[in-house]
């Protein structure tokens, strides 16, 4: 498994590793505790750096056999794909990872292949005069991921601010100042998630979740996922064969895929393709079959080419806030956590910045405070159970 330092799924996957009596090899970033336990079984790579991460896997591959090679996050998609190709495990293209990786590059593939979409266009430098997207219209990195530096401008100063604003935030972020930037075309209506699984058989769909808080900017913190979906079953047939087109116009063919897209009133407009599962604590919203299985039991089963197990979500409905960090400061404490516990239907929170350290928000922010997790027979009930347990907690960030 590949597991970059800053992740937040390690204890999920080597806990789903551990139910599947595996023999866990982990590449992190930095060498880690871990790493003294496990011995030959730890090594570190640099996920940027993909060809020396990959010879290191491969040599690797030499005196401790592989057979499969699992990202958990992002950063570790393009690594994985060219090392399991190189030891001739299953694994996706390489190009179809790296499209995954570069949202220019995956609304090309998209627009070649008429997906629908919203327009776009690549921004080569800082002044976006000659941008004709028209208002409102969105600006991005092409490669952070978390909302980090997606900006919605609805003139032609805002689009100026957001541009100046988005090329710090990618200077900061290591991609340099004049890394080329996208606009685009701003798509109302709702959001949904589709979490899938990719096998011979095409996209499987495990889950589909609602954004029931309205995202529409100037900034997109994600906050709220709940699932089933309240679209029903011909509209989520509708965003099911689009992400299905999708996932084929990117050429992923293995693993997991995670697609947001919006709908509004009968048109699916994809946001994005990632060819990973839901990023944060965010999984352990989903819960499969009569056993309970994690999702990733089922990837880590579906990477090994073991049999799968049911994939079918459970009947409740089920949700997680990813708790948005108000402002900027240092954080002294999270009060009142009990009651937030005793909303009915809240079924776990998870603190996951540690107290004392220094957080921002969003469009700068790469982290959430932490995650609440709530079920329940109803959606409805299930999303408004996260709003009040939320509003309970006492957040303190001293500026
Ligand atoms: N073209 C768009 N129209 C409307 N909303 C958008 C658009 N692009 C991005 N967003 C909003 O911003 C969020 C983050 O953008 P996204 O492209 O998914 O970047 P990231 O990789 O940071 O998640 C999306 O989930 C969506 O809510
Ligand atoms: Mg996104």
């Amino acid at each position: 498994m590949i597991l970059p330092t800053a992740t937040y799924r390690a204890p999920d996957f080597v806990g789903a590793a551990d139910e599947l009596r595996l023999d866990l090899v982990v590449a992190s970033e930095e060498p880690h505790a871990l790493g003294d336990l496990m011995g030959e079984r730890f090594l570190v790579i640099d996920c940027a750096d993909v060809g020396a991460a990959a010879d290191a896997i491969v040599e690797l591959a030499d005196r401790v056999p592989l057979d499969a090679i699992v990202a958990a996050d992002d950063q570790g998609v393009v690594v994985a794909a060219v090392a399991a190709e190189r030891l001739g495990l299953p694994h996706n293209p390489p190009a179809a990872a790296r499209a995954t990786r570069d949202k220019a590059v995956m609304r090309g593939l998209l627009a070649a292949a008429n997906v629908p979409q919203p327009r776009f266009e690549v921004l080569e430098g800082a002044d976006p005069a000659g941008i004709s997207i028209g208002f409102p219209c969105v600006v991005k990195p092409l490669t952070l991921s978390g909302s980090r530096g997606v900006i919605r401008a609805d003139d032609p100063a805002s689009l100026e601010r957001a541009v100046a604003r988005v090329r710090a935030i990618q200077a900061e972020a290591g991609e340099g100042i004049e890394a080329p930037l996208l606009v685009e075309e701003y798509l109302p209506g709702i959001e949904v998630v589709v979490e899938g699984l990719v096998g011979p058989d095409g996209v499987e769909v495990l889950a589909i979740f609602d954004k029931p808080e309205p995202m529409e900017g100037p900034f997109f913190e994600e906050t709220i996922l709940v699932t089933p979906s309240r679209l029903g079953p011909p509209m989520e047939d509708e965003i099911t064969s689009v992400v299905r087109r999708a996932v084929e116009a990117l050429g992923v063919s293995f693993g997991p895929v995670h697609a947001e897209v919006r709908v509004e009133g009968d048109r699916v407009g994809v946001i994005e393709i990632a060819a990973r599962s839901i990023g944060g604590l965010c999984s352990r919203a989903l819960r499969f079959g009569l056993l309970g299985t994690s999702l990733e039991h089922l990837l880590l089963r579906a990477a090994l080419g073991m049999p799968p197990r049911a994939m079918r979500r459970e009947s409740r409905a089920s949700g997680v806030m990813m708790l948005p960090i108000p402002a900027e400061g240092v954080l002294r404490r999270v009060g009142w956590q009990g009651a937030a516990m005793e909303v009915p239907g809240i079924t776990a929170l998870e603190i996951t910045v540690p107290i004392g350290q220094r957080v921002r928000p969003l469009p700068e922010g790469d982290r959430y405070l932490g995650f609440l997790f709530a079920a329940g027979d109803d959606p409805d009930d299930v999303a408004a159970a996260l709003r009040e347990a939320h509003g309970l907690l006492q957040i303190v960030i001293e500026p």
